[in-house]
């Protein structure tokens, strides 16, 4: 079966930038990428005898969050074999399996995690609705899904200057540092477009999930869904 373009070209942006992602991560956010991570790990209340997975997890800098935050079981899983494998020379304490896979089709069986986590990562997904299902079928009754997404902010005046920052100055530093003309351009491209398109809270819904709650942090330049089974 022939692979969806959207895939294709995820696959190779990530897997061609993964040598400068963390750095270029902390550096165009000034840092508060930390901030949001450790929010939105709060926001998902999980403890110790959690079980979770972490979708999109690059290089692994969620999963660590949660990890830090007292998770002892974390599986990771990302179609990019380089965003992973700089995640396993981070992480060797990984008390659970890291494993190159696409979230539209997971290879777990119904019931297998209380958490899935999902960070800067479902914008990329070539099938969101698909995703979600399978989060709802590998998710154990009232387990939790939490994503963290970019989304563009309200406020005329922040937008504004964001946008100025969001399509200008970081494309160009993006590409000068990681050499990479599509990368940073791809991603101003794809938070526009997703903004416009996308209701996570919809998809949510649509595919079994109740109890879906927003948070928006940072004047709304990032927003945490919280999803349960
Ligand atoms: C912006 S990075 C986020 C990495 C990490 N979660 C973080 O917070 O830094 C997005 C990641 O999503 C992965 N990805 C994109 N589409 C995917 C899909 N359909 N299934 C699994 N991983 C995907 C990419 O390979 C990339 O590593």
């Amino acid at each position: 079966m022939e692979e969806p373009n959207k895939k294709v070209q995820v696959r190779r942006i990530f897997d061609s930038i993964s040598h400068r992602y963390d750095f270029l991560n902390h550096f165009l956010s000034a840092g508060v990428d930390f901030y949001w991570r450790k929010k939105a790990i709060k926001l998902s209340k999980m403890s110790p005898d959690s079980v979770l997975l972490d979708l999109a997890c690059g290089t692994g800098d969620f999963a660590i969050t949660a990890k830090n935050s007292g998770v002892q079981k974390i599986f990771g899983g990302d179609l990019s074999y380089n965003m992973l494998s700089l995640f396993g020379k981070k992480a060797d304490w990984i008390n659970g399996r890291m494993l190159e896979t696409v979230a539209e089709h997971l290879p777990f069986q119904k019931d297998s995690f209380t958490n899935i986590t999902v960070a800067f990562g479902v914008r990329n997904f070539y099938d969101i609705p698909t995703a979600f299902k399978e989060f709802n079928r590998v998710l154990a009754n009232k387990g939790k899904a939490t994503v963290l997404e970019f989304r563009l902010p309200e406020n005329k005046l922040v937008r504004n200057f964001y946008m100025l920052y969001f399509n200008k100055i970081l494309p160009l530093i993006g590409r000068i540092i990681s050499s990479n003309q599509e990368a940073y351009t791809y991603l101003p491209e794809s938070v526009g477009e997703f903004d416009k398109k996308v209701d996570l809270v919809k998809i949510f819904s649509d595919c079994g999930f109740a109890n879906v709650k927003k948070y928006s942090l940072t004047f709304g330049l990032v927003q945490v869904v919280i999803a349960e089974k």
